[in-house]
């Protein structure tokens, strides 16, 4: 009963629609396609068998699961306006898709479920990181992989302080987003063990893709 009233809570607070159809259409540009899909490819292509996809968004990564690896994507998205864009996207995915409503920080999966958890650019967003990186831990395999591509707090002071004075904007503006979180640091703290770490990009927006295990 608790949970299930926490449940609710927790998705009821997340909508952003202005955001949500900007971003949307954004992502959908050329420019984006072009400058993300490599990214996306690249992670995503990491995942297998039962895979659990978290803030799918407007179902950017779809596309990019093979069917050889992966067999059945499970994607959580809690914001109704992507949630409507992903599953407009359900016709062009790959592999066989189920997409529900719900919150990084209480996964309606059994313990110890899914080999691969895919996370893009959402963790900025979550409003718990440490309860997000708590329930992929509990849904996931022992030896299951979580693949991440997210921009995080950067390692300059300067352009950390800058990070840092932009948060009450960009938490308004787009959707809870955070430009500084330290998110590989949050993961290790989790217990997850590191496979490889990527940095990409500086400035105000670095990211970083990485691929860690459940022990
Ligand atoms: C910037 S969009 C990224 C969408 C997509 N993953 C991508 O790579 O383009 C951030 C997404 O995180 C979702 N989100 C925000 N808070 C969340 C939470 N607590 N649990 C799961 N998803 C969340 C948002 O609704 C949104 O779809």
């Amino acid at each position: 009963m608790e949970d299930e009233r926490s449940q609710q809570a927790y998705e009821k607070d997340i909508a952003h629609p202005r955001f949500a159809a900007f971003y949307t259409w954004m992502s959908n540009r050329p420019q984006a396609r072009r400058m993300e899909d490599p990214f996306r490819r690249a992670t995503v292509g990491q995942a297998h068998g039962v895979v659990l996809e978290i803030g799918a968004g407007g179902g950017q990564n779809f596309p990019f699961y093979d069917a050889q690896r992966v067999t059945h994507l499970e994607a959580i998205e809690p914001d109704d306006t992507m949630l409507a864009a992903a599953r407009r996207q359900l016709p062009h995915t790959p592999v066989p898709t189920t997409l529900t409503k719900a919150a990084a920080e209480i996964l309606p999966f059994p313990d110890e479920h899914f080999d691969s958890v895919v996370v893009t650019l959402v963790f900025c967003s979550v409003r718990s990181p440490e309860r997000g990186l708590r329930e992929i831990w509990r849904v996931l395999k022992p030896g299951g992989n979580l693949l991440m591509l997210e921009h995080v707090r950067s390692q300059g002071k300067l352009t950390a302080w800058m990070q840092d004075a932009a948060v009450p904007l960009t938490t308004r503006l787009s959707g809870n987003c955070h430009w500084n979180r330290d998110t590989k640091t949050a993961v290790l703290s989790a217990g997850f063990q590191l496979v490889e770490a990527e940095d990409m990009r500086a400035g105000l927006l670095p990211v970083v893709r990485l691929s860690a295990v459940r022990p």
